[in-house]
């Protein structure tokens, strides 16, 4: 009887922690969760492409060597999200001091990034992970 009661006691605490998490894994980080460097690669990929031929905003990019801004900006974010990466490219003022970006012309360059998040299957939550990591770096490339 004793040893009934032991069990099922037991048996709830098991199923507390398995429902409840009160074992210390560590929380896996965005990095991993959605696919490493190969997903932010081609969600950069993706962007670039779309972002070099757009009509308001494709001419800044003139001159500007696609691969080397692609693995700048992977390696950026892959940092942001909690990757084994380090940014070593400039800093963002440096690199857009000058170019008297517009605030609108933000908000289409981050368009083209959603937009790529969107078509390489990442989910509305981790979506917007990434873009509340970008929305503070605004005020580091607009009106400068
Ligand atoms: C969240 C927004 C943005 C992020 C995270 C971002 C990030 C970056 C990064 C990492 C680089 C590479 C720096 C290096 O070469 O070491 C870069 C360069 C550049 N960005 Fe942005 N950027 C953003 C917004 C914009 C916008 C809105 C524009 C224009 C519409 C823009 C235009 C450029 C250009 C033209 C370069 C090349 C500068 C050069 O090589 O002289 N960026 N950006």
């Amino acid at each position: 009887m004793i040893k009934t009661a032991r069990v099922r006691a037991l048996t709830i605490i098991i199923l507390a922690c398995v429902l409840g998490g009160c074992t210390s894994v560590p929380k896996q980080s965005l990095y991993k969760e959605i696919g490493g460097h190969k997903t932010l690669n081609t969600i950069y990929g993706v962007a670039i492409t779309r972002i070099y031929t757009d009509p308001v905003i494709g001419h800044y990019f003139k001159g500007v060597p696609k691969k080397h801004l692609r693995d700048q900006l992977v390696l950026q974010i892959c940092e942001l999200i909690g990757g084994p990466c380090e940014y070593n490219g400039k800093t963002m003022l440096e690199s857009h001091t000058g170019l008297n970006i517009k605030e609108r012309e933000f908000y289409i360059l981050v368009e083209y990034v959603q937009g790529a998040m969107r078509d390489v299957g990442l989910t509305y939550q981790q979506e917007n992970r990434i873009l509340k990591k970008l929305a503070p770096i605004k005020y580091q490339t607009v009106n400068l």
